[in-house]
């Protein structure tokens, strides 16, 4: 994880910096430290978030054309003062910023001990800065070719910037497996982990790729590989506002998610759906569209709440496409031995297109001759760019570390890739086809009545905020989303809860059931709607108290449960769109409640780059 950023050009870097640091916080906020250049190579650095960093500097004096700032999420060393990056070389005259984790750090170190060295910190990050000092003063070399040959010999991942002190107009950046991000400005440059901080300046960017060097001096960039082999940088427009990245009057990044999300799932469809044509274009699938038509299986890779839409587009494709699906934690997948066929297509489902296990499952499959298509929300991320094709989620930038809107875009887009399947395998009727199109295109506005909700979830927040324990049950397609409503809680409430389907807790669960038990049933009107009153009615029998998310009108569950909330009736295939938004309230209020930090909760990360 972490976040880098870094500027160099006519503006005050400092400013610059730590507006951008607070941008990428969701990357991780364990501690903060920038390098300036005043006078000579400074660094300022401190445990905890952004503005206590700030805070520091703003009582000095600090003037500087160039820097660089570090966001940390710990991997080596616990997070403190000493710990936190940017960290120096010894003669103290390079500073480096790093994202990733260098594997043979250990060696590296005890080498370059036995040479006299010592070190501040327990990070790898501050064994690479002092490598590449080594190198440079053995081979008597530039600084950009002690940084590349250094890199040649590190195994790892790194996102990694440097300055020093005698090329004061001078950054040098790399990348592989992390990503690195470099906006061209005006006669300035921004170096930053994602485009968000670097979009209120200039929206032309250059995505680094694996193994690339980027040396940014006298007002001009230079690309090289590792082999020492000049590379064309590949400049893109970005099609992002800044308003996207803001609160907007919310509390929360994440209340503005959740509120975010009928426009978000419209954005997903837009120029893909039309029912009034009954047309589904999906136009980052085509070259590969067959070889999606004709597997005999689907693998569908991603961690997380990216891997509850994978169990919901499981559904989908069975339903649908009548095609076998198998998904996989990607951090399982990638260390079993995978049987992977030739022409066997897999899916990866990520927000960040970042997620390391993701990211090494598709290379895994893709070595043993998989289609890879990927469903990404960032733009230009490593998953993005390492599958065949795919298609973007276009949720707009997430910054909540709980995800909400991206996953109903990933679900969007999943159904999507599932019913112009279904259609070219002619395994759905066309009228069928176009009764999902309708009901798909009514989904924004049902989602925007689900948001009316709001009140009373948070009275109900308000009830059971003080609890211990949550259960979530639901069946066929609301499983997943069971399950995503107790990660949900867990991740953002810190009160323990359990995802489970329905109709399994009387193999264990049901046992932890009593008057104190909070149980959340997704209980809305689809095929198996009786079997899950069956399972309300034995929750009751043991005195749990039943919040049931329902469909409107529903009468039945009304007398049963403590509390009903009722949501807008839809196809079953696509209640999962709308069962979500009250999970996603409930555990946003009862955080708040709480006094949790919701955007930023403890240990959590928003991009998870390291394994
Ligand atoms: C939960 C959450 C995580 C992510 C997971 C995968 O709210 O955000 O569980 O879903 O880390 O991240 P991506 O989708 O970026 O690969």
């Amino acid at each position: 994880m972490c976040g880098i950023v870094a500027y160099v050009g006519e503006r005050e870097a400092l400013p610059v910096i730590i507006k951008g640091l607070k941008r990428l916080e969701y990357r991780g906020y364990d501690s903060a430290g920038v390098a300036l250049i005043n006078g000579e190579l400074q660094v300022f650095k401190k445990k905890g978030k952004v503005t206590d960093l700030e805070t520091q500097l703003n009582e000095q004096e600090l003037k500087s054309n160039i820097g660089m700032g570090h966001t940390r999420w710990a991997t080596h060393g616990e997070p403190n003062d000493t710990n936190a990056h940017p960290h120096y070389s010894l003669d103290k005259k390079l500073a480096i910023i790093h994202n990733g984790i260098i594997e043979n750090y250990a060696s590296l170190k005890q080498e370059l001990i036995s040479k006299g060295h010592e070190f501040i910190s327990e990070t790898d990050s501050e064994v690479l800065v002092h490598f590449i000092e080594d190198i440079k003063a053995n081979n008597n070399c530039t600084l950009v070719e002690a940084v590349r040959l250094a890199l040649t010999k590190i195994i790892g991942a790194y996102a990694i910037v440097i300055m020093s002190q005698d090329d004061t107009n001078t950054l040098i950046a790399a990348r592989k497996g992390s990503p690195l991000v470099i906006g061209l400005g005006k006669e300035e440059f921004f170096l930053a982990s994602d485009a968000t901080p670097i979009i209120e300046y200039t929206n032309e960017v250059v995505y680094l790729n694996d193994h690339e060097i980027a040396v940014i001096e006298n007002n001009g960039l230079k690309i090289k590989n590792t082999e020492d082999t000049p590379m064309t940088p590949y400049i893109q427009t970005l099609d992002m506002e800044l308003e996207a990245i803001e609160k907007g009057g919310y509390e929360h990044f994440m209340l503005k998610e959740i509120f975010e999300q009928p426009r978000s799932v419209l954005d997903c469809m837009r120029g893909r759906l039309s029912a009034t044509d009954a047309r589904l274009t999906l136009g980052g699938i085509r070259e590969y569209a067959g070889a999606l038509e004709n597997a005999e299986r689907l693998i569908i890779v991603a961690c997380g709440t990216s891997w509850h839409a994978g169990l919901v587009a499981e559904y989908f494709f069975e339903e649908f496409c009548r095609l076998p699906v198998e998904v996989e934690y990607a951090s399982e997948f990638r260390y079993r031995n995978p049987v992977i066929k030739e022409g066997d297509v897999v899916i990866a489902i990520s927000q960040s297109g970042e997620t390391a296990d993701t990211l090494a499952a598709i290379e895994l499959a893709r070595s043993r001759g998989a289609i890879i298509l990927g469903v990404c929300n960032v733009v230009g991320s490593s998953i993005a760019r390492a599958s065949h094709e795919g298609s973007y989620t276009h949720a707009g930038p997430e910054i909540g570390v709980a995800s909400t809107k991206a996953f109903t875009a990933q679900l969007t887009v999943l159904f999507m890739i599932a019913l112009r399947m279904a259609q070219r395998k002619g395994t759905i009727t066309e009228s069928k086809f176009r009764e999902m199109l309708v009901e798909m295109e009514n989904i924004p506005n049902k989602i925007e009545k689900a948001l009316k909700l709001n009140d009373q979830i948070e009275y109900i927040s308000d009830l059971f905020k003080d609890k211990s324990n949550f259960l979530y049950l639901g069946r066929g397609y609301n499983f997943p989303v069971a399950l995503e409503g107790a990660l949900k809680l867990k991740e953002i409430s810190y009160i323990h809860a359990e995802g489970y389907p329905a109709a399994e807790m009387k193999h264990g669960p049901i046992a932890l059931i009593d008057e104190e038990m909070p149980v959340v049933f997704i209980a809305t009107r689809d095929s198996s709607y009786e079997k899950v009153v069956s399972n309300i009615q034995e929750v009751k029998a043991r005195k749990g108290k039943v919040i049931a998310i329902v469909t409107e009108g529903d009468k039945l569950i009304n007398q049963m449960a403590e509390f009903v909330i009722e949501i807008p009736a839809t196809n079953e295939a696509l209640m999962p769109l709308l069962s979500v938004i009250p999970l996603q309230l409930l555990s946003y209020h009862i955080a708040v409640m709480r006094d949790c930090n919701v955007d930023q909760p403890r240990n959590l990360a928003k991009s998870v780059t390291v394994e």
